[in-house]
């Protein structure tokens, strides 16, 4: 009896490894189900209370230290900042921030930087709770835009920062033409995205 049970459940156990193993990714619908997404998950604080400020990926040096998983995110942001060169900007820089969230990034960028920030997201409850996040000595400010359709003139941003907001957006030329249009000539453009492997071209291999 106990072999059967035993042997029923790693047969269950199976089945549901290999169910969520070939399950393919949830499928892009619209800017409107990306928004209603975002706002939901604000409004139940599930990413806030799981990730914190930043719903991105960390930075972890090799070799691999342990590490709080909410400073590797906030490492992350200064990582992307010099790596990019952001650093060199002079204070008072205008910073535009593309799909902001909670607004992790544009505090840091303005409080530790010095610099003037406009961060944007699609998601009006994200943009709510970013202000709520934001003291009045803060230079940042938010509002909710479609990346797509960047409400600026032509050259108003020295910088430009974006990070892991790309993989929600369907029209990725559009994207990256619009960031480019909004940064002034020789301003910097800093974006950091996670990507899928073509598994055709490059297949896992686990050894
Ligand atoms: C994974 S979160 C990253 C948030 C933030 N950059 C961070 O690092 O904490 C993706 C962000 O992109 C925003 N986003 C997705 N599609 C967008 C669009 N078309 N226009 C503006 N923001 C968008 C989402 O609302 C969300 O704020």
């Amino acid at each position: 009896m106990q072999w059967i049970l035993i042997f029923i459940f790693s047969v269950l156990f199976l089945f549901i490894l290999s169910t969520l193993w070939f399950k393919k990714s949830r499928k892009y619908e619209s800017d409107n189900s990306v928004a209603s997404s975002y706002d939901s998950w604000t409004n139940d604080r599930l990413l806030e209370n799981l990730w914190g400020e930043h719903i991105h990926l960390g930075f972890y040096e090799k070799p691999r230290l342990k590490k709080d998983f909410r400073q590797a995110k906030i490492d992350f942001v200064h990582e992307l900042v010099h790596w990019s060169g952001l650093n060199k900007l002079p204070k008072g820089s205008r910073v535009l921030d593309v799909g902001c969230g909670i607004g992790g990034s544009s505090r840091i960028l303005s409080k530790e930087y010095g610099f003037d920030v406009v961060g944007i997201s699609i998601s009006k409850e994200q943009i709510k709770r970013a202000n709520e996040l934001t003291s009045n000595e803060d230079f940042c400010r938010f509002d909710v835009m479609n990346a797509l359709d960047l409400k600026f003139p032509e050259g108003s941003f020295d910088g430009v920062w974006s990070v892991e907001a790309g993989p929600h957006i369907s029209d990725k030329q559009k994207f990256a033409d619009e960031m480019l249009r909004v940064l002034r000539p020789g301003g910097v453009l800093a974006i950091a995205d996670w990507n899928q492997r073509d598994k055709n071209k490059d297949r896992l291999n686990f050894f």
